[in-house]
């Protein structure tokens, strides 16, 4: 692609060229356009947790010493993660969410016209990020079960692949991804980067095979399992010889006094919040039954929070819109390879209930 002028004010040429991010609706903005109260918008687009926190959570931030800054070195939450992950603390590093952890390695990892493999349809912030640094997002697509096509995975991979990104359950399709396909990645020498942001929910993570392997990295998040989207709380486990360039690149006040608060409150109640887990992935299953009972509908099983949904006969957007009129947002996508799909956060029986309810009047 030709290099677009660049003026005094231009920012970098692969600023320039990246498009715009297709983000999800804020709740204020949906009750604007539907004209519904804030509180009648049932959330369902972006995979949040509507248990919500522990409910200790808002007691112990109301003791939080704000005036004052984190600790860059984010020595009590390290700690108490690595309990709760079975790995040494000097493998753990928070970012202001999974999403910080990404754009941190991408940064230590990715000159301009360097390779990052990814396998879409996937999370959106690989490619996005990539574009950050004028790298090159190789992309291998997935089979028609969404799982990773393993051979054609390992003949993508060049003298200039640093980084593989995998979502492990993948968003958002809900998949899990094989074993064997991981080891195969990780036979390639470089860097894979295991995204586990629904480890919770899908009951398996690697992250405790860290330490022993030189080339995974896992990400994990508070977000989902805990409910805290809203305070920015990811952590990746990283190989020794990864995390030590990590740390020169951080920003030293990157997790805030809140979300140290929330980090500690959310694994001294762990017992409760992973109850909701169970919740949910029981809810999961039911909701799985409901839409296959509408004919239009074709969704696939998951591993994850959400529900991947073919939509037969209108257009996905369409539906995305008529729910949202509803006051239930799902999910719809631009890109064309998901342009016949929803996807569906799974929230409590009472959210599923006004999610079928809305569709029913479709
Ligand atoms: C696969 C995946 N990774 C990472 C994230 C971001 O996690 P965080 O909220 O910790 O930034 C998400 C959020 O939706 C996700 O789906």
């Amino acid at each position: 692609m030709p290099e677009p002028a660049r003026g005094p004010l231009d920012p970098r040429p692969a600023v320039q060229v990246i498009a715009e991010y297709d983000s999800p609706e804020s709740r204020a903005r949906a009750a604007r356009r539907s004209g519904l109260p804030p509180e009648q918008i049932v959330k369902l687009d972006t995979n949040e947790n509507l248990y919500g926190p522990s409910p200790r959570l808002a007691e112990a931030l109301s003791r939080g010493c704000y005036q004052e800054y984190p600790d860059p070195l984010q020595e009590e939450v390290r700690a108490a993660t690595a309990e709760y992950v079975g790995v040494g603390e000097e493998h753990l590093l928070f970012g202001n969410g999974a999403d910080e952890l990404i754009d941190l390695l991408m940064r230590a990892y990715l000159d301009p016209g360097d390779e990052m493999l990814s396998f879409p349809p996937t999370f959106g912030m690989y490619a996005l990020g990539a574009q950050h640094f004028a790298a090159r997002t190789v992309e291998v697509e997935r089979d028609q079960r969404f799982d990773l096509p393993i051979e054609a995975a390992l003949a993508a991979v060049s003298p200039r692949t640093r980084l593989i990104f995998v979502a492990a359950p993948n968003n958002p399709t809900g998949n899990q991804v094989a074993l064997e396909a991981v080891e195969a990645l990780l036979g390639t020498g470089r860097l894979v980067v295991l995204d586990e942001a629904y480890a919770e929910f899908a009951g398996r993570s690697l992250a405790g095979q860290v330490p022993d392997r030189e080339n995974l990295v896992v990400l994990r998040t508070f977000s989902k399992w805990a409910g805290l989207a809203g305070l920015r709380a990811g952590y990746g486990v990283f190989p020794l010889r990864v995390i030590r360039h990590l740390w020169k690149l951080k920003p030293p006040f990157n997790l805030n006094v809140a979300a140290e608060i929330a980090i500690r409150v959310s694994l001294e109640d762990r017992d409760w919040l992973l109850a909701n887990v169970q919740k949910i992935v029981d809810e999961r299953e039911r909701l799985i039954s409901a839409l296959e009972e509408i004919p239009s509908l074709r969704p696939y099983p998951s591993a994850a929070n959400f529900v991947l949904c073919d939509v037969e006969g209108r257009a996905a957007a369409e539906v995305r819109a008529s729910l949202a009129a509803r006051g239930v947002l799902v999910r719809a996508y631009r890109d064309p390879r998901l342009a016949s799909s929803i996807r569906i956060t799974v929230g409590r029986p009472r959210d599923s209930e006004a999610l079928l309810a809305a569709l029913a009047q479709l």
